[in-house]
């Protein structure tokens, strides 16, 4: 089964393809969407995760081959006394092209004076998977967990640093990925994706 993930980020396919390994789905031959022509530029248009990862779906899906599965993903942070914000803004937060810092700078300046308690928010990633036909099959992975008063924990990625994961005291930048593998929005959602392939 050839997959082709939406997505430039060779990155996210060396992370997907160890995990397809480790899950044992050595069925899936992952490839990037250089191999069809490369990644279409996007703009990410709609007010939900779903409905930006199927933009990216879509638009890559009518460049493969028939027969073959389409995978995009979209996520970020909602943070509830921001009623859900930054949401689909989490990357341009602070404007297009602004750095993680000054993403997390705003957040924080938000959210100054919010007791600890209505700091809650969570991690979203959402899949959207095209099958042969256009089919589509749609995975969600939710992190809970709450904002920090300040940066804890060398910058990792994107906001990273100001959440704490539910049940846990150390920020996802503190604890490092492999800890934050175990737990996460993207592996939950990615876990939900490997049942799937497995019970087809
Ligand atoms: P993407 O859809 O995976 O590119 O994520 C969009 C944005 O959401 C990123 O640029 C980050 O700002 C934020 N984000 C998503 N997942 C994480 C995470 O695991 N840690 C920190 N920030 C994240």
């Amino acid at each position: 089964m050839n997959l082709y993930l939406a997505s430039n980020n060779a990155h996210k396919i060396e992370e997907l393809k160890t995990f397809f390994h480790k899950e044992g789905l050595s069925m899936l031959q992952l490839a990037s969407a250089k191999e069809i022509g490369g990644m279409p530029d996007v703009a990410e248009t709609e007010s939900s995760f779903v409905g930006n990862a199927r933009l990216k779906a879509e638009a890559l899906y009518a460049q493969a081959p028939e027969g073959s599965w389409v995978l995009a993903d979209d996520s970020g942070l909602q943070v509830d006394a921001l009623e859900g914000a930054p949401g689909v803004y989490s990357a341009r937060f602070a404007g297009v092209g602004a750095s993680a810092q000054a993403c997390i700078d705003l957040l924080l300046e938000k959210l100054e004076g919010v007791e600890q308690a209505k700091r809650s928010a969570q991690f979203v990633c959402t899949l959207v998977l095209l099958g042969p036909g256009k089919q589509e099959q749609v995975f969600e992975g939710i992190a809970p967990g709450h904002i920090t008063l300040g940066n804890q924990g060398e910058s990792s990625f994107g906001y990273d640093p100001v959440f704490i994961p539910e049940g846990h005291q150390e920020t996802y930048a503190q604890m490092g990925a492999d800890l934050k593998n175990t737990m996460s929005h993207r592996t939950r959602a990615l876990n939900k994706l490997a049942r799937f392939f497995r019970g087809l």
